[in-house]
């Protein structure tokens, strides 16, 4: 299973994309906390999730707590700027990718954690911010479950 880290996400629709996207391709979403927004069961309905999408969304207090809970994976920082094109490490079952905030991006000192090989960058045009969270989301989440085969996909009919 692949793991996917959102740092203390700020945009509800950007949650909601990787909540799906991780129930569509059997990672683990794992939130860390503060949230940027409230968390509930009604708000998570109105957003048109299942609650079977759910099923795979761990909470975690804080990073320190999600670091503990995830002891012993590989752990990638993905970021804007990085020393890694994302497409270079080869991926295996288990690895952890950890994502910034929206309007912030990953503090420095968690990126600090991170040795240059694990600190991975989608590639982008000259003179652009960033792209979208829950876009870099998908194309990371794809590349790494692309290199392991797709593990657990239906075929492909
Ligand atoms: C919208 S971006 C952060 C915004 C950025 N700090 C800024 O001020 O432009 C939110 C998150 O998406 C991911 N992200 C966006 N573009 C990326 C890229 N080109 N390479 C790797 N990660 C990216 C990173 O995890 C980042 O922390």
């Amino acid at each position: 299973m692949l793991h996917v880290v959102l740092y203390q996400p700020e945009i509800p629709p950007n949650t909601g994309n990787v909540i799906r996207l991780c129930a569509n391709t059997g990672a683990r979403l794992h939130l860390v906390h503060p949230l940027g927004f409230e968390w509930d069961d009604a708000r998570v309905k109105r957003a048109g999730l299942d609650y079977h999408e759910l099923a795979n969304v761990v909470h975690h207090a804080n990073w320190q707590a999600c670091r503990a809970a995830l002891v012993g994976n590989r752990f990638f920082a993905v970021e804007n700027p990085a020393p890694t094109r994302y497409d270079t490490p080869a991926y295996t079952d288990g690895d952890v990718f950890v994502f910034g905030q929206e309007t912030k991006g990953t503090p420095q000192i968690v990126l600090d954690e991170f040795d240059s090989d694990r600190r991975i960058q989608l590639p982008m045009l000259p003179n652009n911010r960033s792209l979208n969270l829950s876009n870099a989301v998908a194309v990371i989440v794809y590349e790494a479950w692309r290199q392991i085969g797709f593990s657990d996909a239906a075929p492909i009919s």
